[in-house]
């Protein structure tokens, strides 16, 4: 079964993420396909990322600058699929998230993995302007951002007393986006197994230093 962390965006006091998680987590665990873990940053009080060579160390087991930063790539590793929940702030996603995604450093704890998004918001906007920032993070981080997404207009009023959705397009979109990552969990895993290619930033330097060394680049001075 894939190992599903579903990530809280927010970490603020009355946060309307709150109102989100259970209603996503619920779901995905009577879906049947995932071992779902929750992961609320509020548990990982990350330092503003400020990693460098001098706080790695040994590149295969990197010290970095704090123990939880070295715990949260560990953390991160250890799930096959991702769902963040995210809020829009300032037409993105908030600044804590990125820093999560950016601490996950070195360790490459989301390559090749899926990850999808659920969006929300206390207007109309309903968290896509986050959700579309969070697929180029996550092109970058080589994880493979998902198609299908979920948006929660006017988030405050969204779910009735037993946190269910009024909106019957929210449980559709859901399911939907469940059943994708259900199908791109399992296939990226057997892909990972089967051998992964070093990633293309290394790739390029080694061909580049490659290509010095053959005198058939110019360095610059
Ligand atoms: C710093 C900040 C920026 C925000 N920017 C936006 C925005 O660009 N678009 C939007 O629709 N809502 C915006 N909002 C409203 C949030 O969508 C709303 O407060 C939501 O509940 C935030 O999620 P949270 O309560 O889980 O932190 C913003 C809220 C904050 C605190």
């Amino acid at each position: 079964m894939s190992k599903l962390q579903v990530i809280f965006g927010s970490t603020r006091p009355t946060r309307s993420a709150d109102l989100v998680v259970p209603w996503v987590v619920t779901r995905a665990s009577a879906h049947g396909g995932f071992d779902v873990e929750v992961i609320d940053l509020r548990d990982w009080p990350l330092p503003f990322f400020a990693e460098h060579l001098g706080t790695i160390g040994d590149f295969s087991d990197p010290t970095y600058s704090e123990p939880i930063v070295k715990a949260w790539n560990k953390k991160i590793k250890e799930a096959d699929a991702y769902i963040v929940v995210t809020p829009e702030y300032n037409h993105s996603l908030p600044a804590v998230l990125k820093n999560a995604i950016d601490s996950v450093f070195l360790s490459f704890g989301l390559r090749n993995k899926p990850i999808a998004a659920v969006g929300y918001s206390a207007g109309i906007g309903a968290g896509i302007r986050a959700i579309e920032h969070l697929a180029h993070v996550a092109i970058e981080a080589e994880a493979v951002p998902l198609r299908n997404s979920v948006v929660i207009p006017f988030v405050a009023t969204a779910f009735d007393e037993d946190g269910e959705p009024l909106d019957p397009a929210a449980n559709v979109s859901l399911d939907v986006m469940l059943d994708d990552l259900a199908w791109w969990s399992p296939a990226l895993e057997a892909a990972r197994g089967a051998g992964e290619l070093i990633p293309g930033a290394f790739r390029a330097r080694a061909a580049m230093a490659a290509a010095q060394a053959a005198g058939n680049v110019e360095t610059s001075a």
